[in-house]
């Protein structure tokens, strides 16, 4: 384990996972680097009704969101001494984990089992169980 992604949604599971790192960075004998991404997921736009800058303002206000999230994260890892880099993303949130993953290089992912959604009877969230599935690297799930 060397290059890690933590997928983050600012959920509890997600802030386990992300302790779950910061231990492991301080445990392990070899440097690790982190990287954490949020993705958000925004409408499809498209159409005669929606000019360009609307899109573009619409991406604008979710890449915000997305930045939101990861400061909370960046907070608590350099609180924990730990160095990192965020990556805010659009789109599908699987997708865009596999996609960091091939992009970065990133040979684990850490993230929750379940994040935001309220539906409280799910073992798996929807985005833990389609990451499982697309990604190529081992997945390591936080409760
Ligand atoms: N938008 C996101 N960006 C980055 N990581 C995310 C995002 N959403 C979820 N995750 C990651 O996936 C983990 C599992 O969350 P998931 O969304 O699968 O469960 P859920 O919210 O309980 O269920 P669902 O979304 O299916 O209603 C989270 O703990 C987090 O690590
Ligand atoms: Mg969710």
């Amino acid at each position: 384990m060397h290059k890690i992604l933590v997928a983050f949604d600012g959920s509890e599971p997600s802030k386990r996972a992300l302790q779950y790192v910061i231990d492991l960075f301080r445990d392990s004998a070899r440097p690790l680097e982190i990287h954490v991404l949020n993705a958000q997921y925004g409408p499809v736009i498209y159409g005669d009704y929606f000019t360009s800058r609307m899109v573009e303002d619409v991406n604008e206000g979710l890449l915000t969101q997305a930045n939101s999230v990861l400061d909370e994260a960046a907070i608590l890892l350099s609180a924990a001494g730990v160095a990192h880099e965020t990556h805010a993303a659009l789109g599908n949130v699987a997708e865009q984990v596999n996609e960091a993953v091939k992009q970065l290089g990133c040979d684990t992912v850490v993230m929750g089992t379940r994040g935001l959604g309220s539906f409280g009877g799910l073992l798996l969230g929807s985005v833990a169980n389609r990451v499982i599935h697309e990604v190529s690297v081992p997945v390591v799930l936080v409760k």
